[in-house]
């Protein structure tokens, strides 16, 4: 099989990978190839490819076992014959969603950190696409971490965030949950801010999203102003990817050190997206 070529796509993160049909077997050597780039790059691109369902999961699979995506607002899986896989989509059929997140701006977070053990990586195939909008950022928490003042990195050093699950990153409450008036009573997970990456060994931060999240042991006030200035931080363009869709781009990410976020786009044009997300081993502090 000729090798595949992964070429740099930004200077924070992101790189495309081509020469390869994700349709079709993946070599065991290719495939760690990938692996190797997806380490290094945190978000890689495959363009042109149009992949069934069952060949979306099969690629997905070769990263880990899957994780089923989180309760969506409905209580019930988009895709019953695969509820493994999710629907990020504004379209509607008779009135009813066939997917998550609309059509408007999803904010910045890394995926389900209001579960002790979040996934490693996602991916997200882009079937549909609207003429303008909905290009999805990626943010690099290692760069993030590297560039804190010395001083931040030791207030934050050891300390643990809540993680809340009421909301998704559309603001669309959860079903089965209730409105969060006081962060500190927010359901969810706690993980340490500054995590090491489980594969790399390499620091980043581990911000989850913003709304209702609270540093513990810090009186609420000192807590919504460092996470003020983390967020701000680490979210600043240098640190970021954009990905302008076309149909047929696969991409992964991995979600120990990355934050993504979506913007907004026309009510009327159809965006559908069918997505994985692959199990984490677990991320040590
Ligand atoms: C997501 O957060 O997984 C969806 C991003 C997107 O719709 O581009």
């Amino acid at each position: 099989m000729p090798p595949i070529q992964v070429k740099k796509l930004g200077g924070a993160l992101g790189a495309e990978v081509s020469g390869i049909d994700l349709s079709r077997p993946v070599a065991a050597e290719t495939f760690a190839e990938i692996r190797r780039a997806w380490l290094d790059h945190l978000v890689l691109r495959f363009r042109g490819q149009r992949l069934s369902d069952p060949q979306l999961l099969a690629f997905s699979q070769l990263f880990g076992e899957l994780d089923p995506p989180g309760p969506n607002p409905y209580g019930k899986p988009f895709l019953p014959e695969h509820p493994e896989m999710n629907v990020i989509s504004n379209i509607k059929m008779g009135g009813a969603p066939i997917g998550g997140l609309g059509d408007g701006e999803a904010i910045w977070h890394a995926d389900m950190t209001y579960v002790e053990t979040p996934p490693k990586g996602a991916i997200l195939h882009a079937l549909e696409i609207p003429p303008s909008g909905g290009d999805t950022y990626w943010a690099n928490m290692y760069l993030a971490y590297e560039t804190l003042p010395a001083e931040l990195k030791n207030r934050i050093e050891g300390r643990k965030a809540n993680h809340d699950a009421t909301y998704n990153s559309a603001g669309v409450m959860r079903k089965g949950y209730q409105e969060v008036t006081d962060p500190r009573n927010a359901p969810g997970a706690q993980h340490e801010l500054v995590r090491v990456h489980p594969e790399t060994g390499r620091k980043c931060l581990f911000l989850g999203r913003r709304r209702n999240s609270c540093i513990l042991g810090l009186p609420l006030a000192e807590s919504e102003a460092l996470l003020d200035e983390l967020w701000e931080h680490a979210t600043r363009a240098q640190f970021t990817f954009r990905q302008q869709w076309r149909v047929g781009d696969v991409l992964i990410w991995d979600n120990r050190c990355t934050l993504h976020r979506r913007d907004p786009f026309d009510p009327n044009a159809r965006r559908l997206m069918h997505r994985t997300q692959i199990k984490a081993d677990r991320l040590r502090a």
